[in-house]
């Protein structure tokens, strides 16, 4: 099908203004400063990887939405959420046909209301089946797993960034067999069958394949995993990246070969994403590690850890996250931090040419502020912006980009966008005169934003 190729880091989809919008709340608070042609020193994580045009994210569990210390770490951190649980299949059909998504669209909404991305988990998986799923088999599962995923693609559609649409499919060890499960017995299709029916329900959102334990190039499952995907992009099957989980410790280290890994299978024409990371004991070399060499793969889009504080965690007895019990930053925070801020840009062609000339603009005159444009860093895929506002101290500025060039993020200001998703105002919220955001260009490497207006109060 049609849609199921296209270039490398062009996005085929066209954004809903969520979407575009996503990535930025939390940025919207943080202090980011974009200097042209230098490393900026963001002061959260978020932040720090949209200026990389990458994500940070955590795993969320919804009922700690209501623990106010979680959830400030929670905006203040991250601009990327999946659901811990919530969106599993015994969370959304606990019965048959019964489907409850209330839970999961809290979990929407907040993060919308923050600006965050949603990577959604999973759509199908041998675990945390309900019941009723569980008893079945063949062309009866089947349908009822293909008509789970047809239903749940349809009920988010427009509101996630990329589906995590089959976990867990391959054995460990070295086989380099698939996990035998109940939906594996209905015919080594199953996997293709999932990704097609996710494709026609929602063909915005970007199909991932997630595992553990694919992080070491010379494993087996790793190597599986690769012919699998090497597989399906060659027949056409719609998968868009692949999510390495990356539980280190919990049965394998990080290993030196991981960039190798990260790398090759962006070869393949899918993005990569680092989707559960924690790491036992949090040691930050493996910590920032593992951010180099996300930051040196141009297709790695960013990392999600499986929770904010230890006491979060699945693993807590482990110790493996980012942040303590009490919600303090632990030295792993300060290596990812730096390791973000430090980062090198992605080796694909960057920075490269520098924009053109007498554009961007400032705008008319008029307003009661003026809005002087500073071009940032230019990559490949995208750029970035920084405008300064003089003669107000709050303020409103109007900013238009070309389709098919997008937003992916902003930072330092409170951004909305017209129904287009072209037109960006961006509201001043505190945190300075200086707002910044990064242009995805999607084929387009010419255009640049253009100032519109700039209206003080
Ligand atoms: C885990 C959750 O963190 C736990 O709360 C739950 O009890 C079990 O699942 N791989 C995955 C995740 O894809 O969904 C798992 O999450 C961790 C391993």
């Amino acid at each position: 099908m049609a849609n199921s190729s296209r270039a490398p880091g062009r996005s085929r989809r066209v954004r809903t203004a969520f979407a575009v919008s996503a990535a930025v709340g939390l940025l919207a608070t943080a202090a980011a400063v974009v200097l042209p042609g230098s490393a900026s020193a963001a002061s959260t994580l978020g932040a720090s990887a949209a200026e990389r045009g990458r994500y940070f994210g955590t795993a969320v569990a919804v009922n700690r939405l209501n623990d106010s210390a979680y959830t400030s770490i929670l905006n203040r951190e991250f601009n990327q959420v999946t659901a811990e649980n919530e969106m599993k299949i015994d969370a959304l059909q606990p019965q048959q046909g019964q489907f409850n998504y209330g839970t999961a669209d809290r979990l929407v909404q907040h993060a919308r209301s923050q600006g965050m991305l949603v990577r959604g988990h999973t759509l199908a998986w041998h675990s945390q089946q309900p019941d009723w799923m569980r008893n079945m088999s063949g062309p009866t599962l089947r349908n009822a797993m293909l008509n789970h995923v047809t239903q749940v693609a349809t009920h988010f559609r427009g509101q996630i960034e990329w589906w995590d649409v089959v976990n867990e499919a391959f054995e460990d060890g070295s086989s380099g067999a698939r996990r035998d499960s109940n939906l594996q017995r209905t015919g080594d299709d199953w996997i293709e069958a999932a990704f097609r029916a996710a494709r026609q329900a929602d063909p915005n959102a970007d199909l991932c394949y997630n595992d553990y334990n694919i992080d070491n190039w010379n494993d087996a499952k790793t190597q599986a995993v690769y012919r699998m995907v090497q597989d399906f992009k060659s027949r056409g099957v719609p998968i868009d990246c692949v999510g390495l989980q990356s539980h280190f410790t919990g049965g394998s280290n990080y290993p030196s070969n991981y960039r190798t890994t990260l790398s090759s299978f962006a070869a393949l024409g899918v993005d990569v994403h680092i989707t559960e990371l924690d790491i036992r004991n949090a040691p930050s070399d493996a910590y920032r590690n593992v951010v180099n060499d996300c930051l040196a793969v141009a297709r790695c889009k960013g990392i999600t850890v499986w929770g904010i504080r230890d006491s979060d965690s699945w693993r807590s007895n482990e110790s493996p996250l980012l942040f303590n019990g009490s919600g303090q930053k632990k030295p792993a925070y300060d290596a990812v931090l730096a390791a973000l801020n430090n980062g090198t840009p992605p080796p694909t062609g960057d920075p490269t040419t520098p924009p053109p000339t007498g554009n961007p603009t400032t705008p008319p005159p008029g307003g009661g502020c003026t809005a002087t444009v500073t071009p940032g860093q230019v990559w490949g895929d995208r750029y970035n912006t920084s405008v300064t506002v003089s003669g107000a101290s709050t303020w409103s500025v109007v900013v238009e980009i070309t389709p098919p060039q997008r937003i992916s993020a902003t930072w330092s200001g409170n951004p909305t966008w017209d129904s287009s998703g072209n037109v960006m105002t961006m509201r001043s919220n505190g945190s300075g005169n200086t707002f910044g955001f990064t242009t995805m260009m999607n084929g387009n490497s010419s255009a640049r934003p253009q100032i519109r207006s700039c209206t003080a109060g």
